[in-house]
């Protein structure tokens, strides 16, 4: 069944709302509404958290409130994305079914407190939910203002070590191994004698078993994803039109949010970079790129920014305020990445608790002459004048391979160099080559339902675990014409975490056309570079390049050496190799190369596929372009993450800024921490790239 659509294409602005809590506060209510006109903002996200404002005792339901609340909304021509209220359960339910609160890994129950623990397995909560759910759904389901449902809050990878969760784990282990004997197989338990002769002996915890471990994270993700279906169920029964979303977070929080992707109608999520920190301001922008590439890969569509701060956030220990400019910017260049909105935690700072201090639309002091409230303003006033955008979509001929899978694995590999491994961060590295290129890209899982065909060129980096299926994908996608870039640290282990044997990179390796003997770690003195060999050079400036950290030791096969390493006992080993299969090639990268490496390699392979961007001649350092196209119409983000003015070349592209409405052509002017948004019309466009 086609995934329901929302009833509105306009770009979304606003935030989650916590109007509950301003309950004997009603000239609080009346001058939220009016900001909210203000402000532009067309949207609200509300009843996250009031479960116990709506069911103040065990089956007693008050829908008063949130009646009025929605009403209001209504009438003020804001929509509302509804809540479930099951990231935080109320004390009533933790008092009267203790099996709601969550077991730690000792055996010991929580208390109850705090938000985001409760038991995903325990059959009262489930219970519960569904009334809850299936309440709220009756009651609103003809409101005219519920525009989507907003499934808790932030799955994350909580852990639950109750005779629940424990027994459901090992009927999952069951259905997934059929017996004792696989699975003590898949998990090597001979080793220190771990080996389980029973089912109930199997308690997760021990970091010791990596197949048990990487098991377990498996099936925290599935439970996760089995309770949001279990509550979501009454909305897709009582409301089948109303789109469904939940917010996701960055990935590398535990759950596989790939497996979620395909029960949702509408990615969402929620951002918060550390906006001025690092010392290179710019690489925030590169970082907050990559995730939103994230999200909107997920299912090659636009998104929702469901969460991101007006201003400063409160739990990241220091949070700089955004300085002038930095909001819109921010808050756009989700939109450029292919988000159909721009939404905050917080509308108001609540008088108490633990977020008190979270950056809000509107702060204690509570009046609309404020910088954020200007700021916030200005992207209302901004989305609206980009309003036709929400229908381009972002076409990314690159991809980069991040594997949630592979992330778990390779965190407990427990290998020599675990210190240096920053899995996360080396696939951002190989990002950035594009990014600073101004060329887009998906950022994919390895397994699943994507057509890799799509693209001309794919980078896995450090694909540690290459599970079932993914090398017969990798290699036809070669076949077909495709160019495939691995690196060291690739097909080391299978789906179990058991190593390959006969050489790495496992399955990969007739597709490489290398074998990998040994790795060297390089830190400290120990130093290596690479150099390409005659003939191979690369579209760039240098002949040598900085390795750190890993190097392996090649036995080249078949392939064609491209480059050497330099230094040491590695002097003139294949460094960099390629190895043509079918109409397409396969690149090894034996070592870990430095920026400079990236940037000319990827500017040598995309040239060689026609993969251009919009922008003539090379992007200063933190200037970005992304784009969206809507047939004829391409829209150019041009972002600039640093402090001070930059100018780049649109070439002889004749363009209209969609936010000053003025004339663009030749060289623009991009403000420090500045974005020009600028349509450019087909036939005006006849350098873009689009080899296809
Ligand atoms: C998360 C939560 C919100 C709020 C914000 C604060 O994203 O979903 O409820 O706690 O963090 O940044
Ligand atoms: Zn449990």
């Amino acid at each position: 069944m086609a995934s329901p659509r929302m009833k509105t294409t306009r770009l979304l602005h606003g935030a989650d709302y916590n109007y509950e809590q301003w309950l004997n506060y009603p000239e609080i209510h009346d001058a939220d509404f009016a900001y909210m006109q203000k402000t532009k903002c067309n949207v609200m996200s509300v009843g996250i958290f009031s479960w116990v404002m709506l069911e103040p005792e065990e089956g007693r339901y008050e829908f008063g409130w949130m009646d009025r609340l929605l009403d209001r909304l209504h009438e003020s021509g804001v929509y509302a994305i509804l809540a479930t209220p099951s990231g935080s359960k109320p004390a009533w339910l933790s008092h009267t079914h203790p099996e709601v609160c969550q077991v730690d890994r000792n055996g010991i129950r929580e208390p109850h407190g705090a938000r985001h623990n409760h038991c995903r397995t325990s059959p009262v909560y489930r219970e519960k939910c569904v009334a809850i759910n299936t309440r709220l759904a009756e009651r609103y389901k003809d409101h005219p203002a519920l525009l989507m449902w907003h499934v808790s809050n932030e799955y994350g990878a909580t852990e639950c070590y109750c005779d629940y969760c424990l027994d459901a784990f090992r009927q999952w282990l069951n259905a997934r191994y059929g017996s004792l004997d696989a699975l003590n197989h898949a998990w090597w338990t001979s080793f220190w004698s771990h080996r389980f002769t029973a089912w109930d002996q199997i308690r997760p915890g021990d970091q010791s078993i990596h197949g048990l471990q990487l098991d377990w994270r498996r099936f925290i993700s599935h439970q996760t994803l089995d309770f949001f279906l279990a509550e979501s169920q009454p909305l897709r029964e009582i409301t089948p039109e109303i789109p469904i979303t939940t917010n996701f977070m960055r990935p590398n929080v535990g759950l596989n949010y790939w497996d979620f992707a395909p029960h949702v109608d509408i990615i969402a999520w929620d951002s918060y970079p550390r906006w001025h920190f690092p010392e290179e301001e710019w690489r925030e922008g590169l970082i907050t790129g990559f995730f939103h590439d994230v999200h909107r890969s997920y299912k090659n569509a636009p998104f929702l920014l469901m969460e991101s701060t007006p201003s400063v956030t409160n739990w990241q220990g220091t949070s700089i305020p955004k300085k002038p400019g930095m909001h819109l910017l921010s808050s756009l260049q989700a939109v450029a990445h292919g988000s159909n909105s721009a939404q905050y935690f917080q509308w108001r700072q609540g008088r108490g608790g633990s977020e008190k201090f979270h950056g809000a639309v509107m702060n204690h002091l509570g009046t609309d002459d404020t910088q954020v409230f200007a700021d916030v303003t200005s992207v209302g006033e901004s989305l609206e004048k980009l309003e036709p955008i929400g229908s381009a979509v972002v076409e990314a001929r690159v991809a980069i391979v991040y594997d949630q899978e592979n992330e778990w694995a390779i965190r407990q590999a427990e290998m020599p160099g675990s210190d240096l491994l920053h899995y996360v961060d080396r696939c951002i590295a190989h990002y950035s080559a594009f990014w600073r290129m101004g060329i887009a890209c998906d950022v994919i899982d390895s397994v699943g339902v994507i057509d890799l065909e799509r693209y001309s060129l794919i980078v896995a980096p450090m694909l540690y675990m290459v599970r079932p299926g993914v090398a017969d994908r990798l290699i036809s996608y070669v076949e077909g014409g495709g160019t495939l870039v691995l690196t060291y640290l690739t097909g080391l282990v299978d789906e179990s975490d058991l190593c390959f044997l006969g050489g790495f990179p496992g399955p990969l390796r007739d597709l490489a056309g290398v074998t990998v003997e040994d790795t060297d770690i390089v830190v400290g003195q120990h130093t290596q570079s690479v150099a390409m060999v005659d003939g191979a050079a690369l579209d760039g400036s240098s002949d040598r390049y900085t390795v750190t950290d890993f190097a392996d030791r090649l036995r080249v096969c078949d392939a064609t050496v491209l480059g050497r390493f330099t230094e040491g006992f590695m002097d003139g080993l294949p460094a960099v190799t390629m190895k043509e299969s079918g109409k397409g090639r396969t690149y090894y990268l034996a070592s870990r190369n430095d920026d400079r490496f990236l940037l000319d390699f990827y500017r040598t392979l995309t040239s060689r596929a026609g993969l251009e961007s919009v922008i003539d001649g090379p992007l200063p350092i933190g200037v970005n372009c992304q784009t969206r196209r809507d047939g004829e119409r391409l829209y150019c983000f041009i972002m600039n993450f640093n402090k001070e003015s930059a100018e780049v070349s649109i070439g002889s592209r004749q363009g209209v800024d969609l936010l000053t409405d003025e004339p663009a052509h030749g060289m623009v002017t991009v403000d420090g921490y500045g974005i020009r948004v600028i349509e450019v019309r087909k036939g005006e466009d006849t350098s873009a790239s689009d080899p296809g």
